[in-house]
């Protein structure tokens, strides 16, 4: 399927829940948000089929997220029933639990938030004294053997001093990490982002080496190898380096609907056409009618009509 400027869409992430354990200062609102009634939620059968026409439609990689994927009760069992490569993007201290039974359910990979190994800092971005727990769920699904990618959100007075450490960490590990630069999604007005080429400074130009990514299919990350090491850093920059150009996505969320940008509204509500009795074909065309218009590129910082929704109703 190819959208309006001709870009080619293969990747679908699917929110499958609006809810998380955890408090995230960049990503949910000091007042929290109204969770949705569980009738208004997707059943697991309700995104297989969505899911299986969008298979045929082209989408071949699926990243469940969430809120936080593993909160929805019996998700282990949605990825067996899921199409394609289906990864998962998590804050991880449900991992040591879970590890092990996704993997055997198939799934491909996981992307674990790791933005402090500070537990004090841990405690004031998260609201969970669960570093521990995090940092044993990172070790199950290693041991499970998950791949696994590290995400990291830099923050002014946060967590700005610890971006050595945490790349050293990745690397006694051997996993990736990737830094993503803060996204204005709705309710981080005292925060502030630090743009990558800060911290690509901060590493020093000299030990890192950049490199192509030969996952034709990953996301917007540019990755650098660090030198010495076998393991990459990863850099989403989606305030300083605009990649909407080379957006492969759609997203679907958990109230089913298909939002055909990180930003924007703009998109199609499918559970509408799935409880109203809708057959594949006319799912189809509402999914293609969708993907046609969708916008061109994000004006994060500088427009309006941006979506309402924050970035945990979202899934990133
Ligand atoms: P993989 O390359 O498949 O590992 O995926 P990913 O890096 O896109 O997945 P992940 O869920 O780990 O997302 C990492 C960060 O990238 C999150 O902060 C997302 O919000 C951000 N991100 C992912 N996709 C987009 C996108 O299309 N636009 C923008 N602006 N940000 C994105
Ligand atoms: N800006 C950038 N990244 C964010 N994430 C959550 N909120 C934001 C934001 N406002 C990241 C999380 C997680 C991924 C799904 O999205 O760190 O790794
Ligand atoms: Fe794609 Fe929108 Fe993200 Fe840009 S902001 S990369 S168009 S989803």
């Amino acid at each position: 399927m190819t959208d309006g400027n001709g870009r080619k869409i293969e990747y679908l992430r699917v929110s499958v829940t609006d809810k998380c354990n955890f408090r995230c200062r960049y990503c949910m609102p000091k007042e929290g948000i109204r969770h949705l009634q569980h009738q208004d939620v997707l059943s697991f059968e309700e995104i297989r089929r969505l899911a299986e026409i969008m298979k045929d439609m082209g989408v071949r990689k699926i990243r469940l997220t969430g809120g936080e994927p593993l909160v929805r009760k019996g998700v282990v069992s949605l990825v067996s029933m899921l199409p394609g490569a289906v990864y998962m993007t998590t804050n991880g201290c449900m991992l040591p639990e879970y590890a092990g039974a996704l993997k055997e359910a198939g799934l491909c990979g996981v992307n674990i938030s790791l933005d402090t190994l500070d537990r004090n800092t841990f405690c004031k971005l998260t609201g969970r004294d669960e570093l521990d727990l995090v940092l044993r769920g990172i070790n199950a699904a290693r041991e499970a053997g998950l791949p696994v990618k590290l995400n990291c959100v830099p923050i002014k007075g946060i967590n700005e001093g610890e971006i050595e450490a945490l790349c050293d960490f990745a690397a006694r590990m051997q996993l990736d990490i990737r830094f993503i630069e803060l996204m204005p999604i709705g309710c981080m007005h005292d925060l502030t982002g630090i743009p990558s080429d800060e911290i690509i400074k901060k590493l020093g130009t000299d030990s890192l080496e950049p490199i192509e990514d030969a996952d034709t299919l990953a996301g917007p990350a540019q990755y650098f190898k660090m030198r010495g090491f076998a393991t990459r850093i990863g850099f989403i920059s989606p305030m300083s380096h605009r990649f909407c150009n080379v957006c492969n996505r759609i997203r679907l969320t958990a109230d089913g609907y298909l939002k055909t940008c990180l930003q924007y509204a703009t998109g199609a509500d499918l559970r509408a056409l799935l409880r109203g009795g809708a057959d594949d074909k006319a799912i189809w065309d509402a999914i293609e009618s969708a993907v046609r218009n969708k916008p061109s590129a994000h004006t994060f910082g500088s427009c309006d009509g941006s979506d309402i929704r924050r970035m945990v109703q979202i899934g990133g």
